[in-house]
């Protein structure tokens, strides 16, 4: 145990310093420590996922879906994408990125649709999560940070749709017979565009 020393200037007290030098690093950056608060929040929540989505992956692979299980490795490396997107943002505005720990991750799945209900819901909470962050940088008066965030408000749109439409083949074409099997075929097939002519 190191002893308590008042801080004086002959004695700097070891317990003071590290506040002196998170108010002097405050001054390199115009993140304020909510806003990268709740940027390193949402760069844990893509972490997540993206390891949720290779567990899918994985479930799909163990049961015979070979072409979800494609898809499902795919959407884990967007949410990887996303998450260094935003880890990039922090680090460039001079704030701290934090490498987010994962754990607990969903191994098992009730079933092939269940997995499909599970991703749409996982994106609803996201697309939540970044309406709320939005609200947060107008309150907080942090308008380059709203402005960075546009790209995954709109990423949002694709991310949702496409979930939706996956959830919606399970209803389209039904899973008796070899539908599980069309359903499977079908799923990375499906695509956003974001006019009437694509
Ligand atoms: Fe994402
Ligand atoms: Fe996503």
């Amino acid at each position: 145990m190191k002893e308590e020393v008042p801080a004086t200037a002959n004695h700097p007290n070891p317990y003071v310093t590290p506040k002196i030098m998170k108010d002097l690093l405050r001054l390199r950056t115009s993140l304020s420590e909510t806003i990268e608060q709740i940027l390193n929040d949402q760069i844990k929540m893509e972490a997540e996922a993206s390891a949720m989505y290779l567990a899918m992956s994985s479930w799909c692979d163990r049961n015979g879906f070979d072409c979800s299980a494609g898809y499902f490795k795919k959407q884990a490396d967007e949410e990887r994408e996303h998450m260094l997107r935003l880890f990039k943002y922090v680090s460039d505005m001079g704030g701290r990125a934090v490498s987010p720990g994962v754990s607990n991750i969903q191994i098992e799945f009730d079933s092939f649709r269940n997995v499909f209900e599970q991703a749409l819901q996982q994106e609803i909470a996201v697309t939540q999560s970044f309406n709320r962050m939005a609200d947060k940088c107008q309150k907080e008066k942090d308008y380059v940070t709203f402005t960075f965030l546009q790209w995954f408000l709109t990423e949002q749109i694709e991310e949702e749709y496409v979930a939706r439409r996956a959830l919606e083949l399970f209803e389209v074409i039904g899973e008796e017979g070899t539908g599980q099997y069309e359903i499977d075929k079908r799923v990375p097939k499906i695509k956003y565009e974001d006019t009437y002519e694509g």
